[in-house]
């Protein structure tokens, strides 16, 4: 038996003061699109919004169903979007906001395991880290790449046969 430890490295800024001016463009242009958001059910607005090599900022929100699982995240909402519009634009950064009860969150929200997962099979497609920036009030999270939000995870490789 061999314990392993796997370390996940983020970057903490205390505001988007301390990010580039393209940076600081890319976190208003989720917060700027948490209005579009379909939440009746949930009432916690999500947005996200992606980078792309090109320049081009491409904006997605969470898109609830009274049938609660027909409904989908705003990251995969913006990446889906993002890969339909732009089919050989590689993603470079994420960013995602949300707005509950009146305001933006104070501590940022991590995306969840299926947008993991969709964020890594973009990676893997256009063989490039896509840079995550979790937007809070009280501050934000940067992590490098979609891998470090999700170790041991399952993609092509898995599906040879060995
Ligand atoms: N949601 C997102 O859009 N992204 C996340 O990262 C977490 C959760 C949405 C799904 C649902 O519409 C609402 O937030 C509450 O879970």
């Amino acid at each position: 038996m061999k314990k392993k430890n796997i370390i996940i490295e983020t970057f903490e800024y205390s505001s988007a003061d301390e990010l580039s001016a393209k940076e600081k463009n890319l976190i208003q242009a989720s917060k700027n699109a948490v209005k579009n958001a379909y939440a009746p059910y949930s009432e916690f607005q999500v947005a996200a919004a992606v980078l792309l090599e090109n320049g081009e900022i491409v904006t997605g929100t969470n898109q609830e169903n009274a049938a609660y699982p027909s409904g989908l995240c705003a990251e995969r909402v913006a990446v889906f979007y993002a890969n339909s519009k732009f089919p050989d634009v590689p993603v470079k950064a994420i960013a995602i906001s949300a707005f509950t009860k009146g305001s933006f969150v104070k501590a940022p929200i991590p995306p969840c395991g299926s947008c993991r997962q969709v964020l890594l099979e973009t990676e893997s497609r256009f063989k490039q880290a896509i840079k995550i920036y979790l937007i809070g009030e009280a501050g934000i999270t940067v992590i490098n790449d979609a891998k470090k939000l999700l170790p041991l995870h399952f993609n092509s490789i898995s599906l040879e046969a060995n």
